[in-house]
């Protein structure tokens, strides 16, 4: 059972240039998530901050399919260079999401196009799919 409390992500409509929220908004080396898209079961996605830069991917693991986080937005290992899933411990490389250690070891997270704007807000390039 998911005991996950997702309660405080943002939910924002999955549209091409759609602003998820300020850089300021995501401490450096830590990670927030968002909802995308209205109804019962939105797509969750996470952001990833490092320095000016920021990396997303579709909140499942690719171990069993189930999110990374236990507890709202916390997707980072300790030391927060490596984003963690807290489920059964795997790491991903922050910048393209590929699995270094744990049961999934090899596999990738599905990336999300994001970029800052000239404003300093993070947004979608374009609409999110959680499949191929
Ligand atoms: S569900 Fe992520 S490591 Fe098992």
């Amino acid at each position: 059972m998911d005991t996950r409390t997702t309660t405080d992500a943002q939910t924002r409509p999955n549209r091409p240039g759609q602003a998820l929220c300020g850089l300021d908004e995501i401490p450096d080396g830590t990670a927030k998530g968002f909802d995308l898209g209205a109804g019962d079961e939105p797509l969750e996605i996470f952001v990833v901050r490092e320095g000016p830069r920021v990396f997303a991917y579709v909140n499942v693991c690719p171990h069993t399919g189930s999110p990374l986080d236990w507890q709202p937005d916390d997707f980072m290992n300790e030391d927060g260079c490596h984003i963690m899933c807290h489920t059964h411990g795997a790491l991903f490389e922050v910048a393209d999401g590929f699995c270094i250690a744990g049961p999934c070891a090899g596999d990738s997270l599905t990336p999300v196009k994001v970029e800052v704007d000239g404003a300093g807000n993070v947004v979608l390039r374009e609409a999110v799919t959680d499949g191929p």
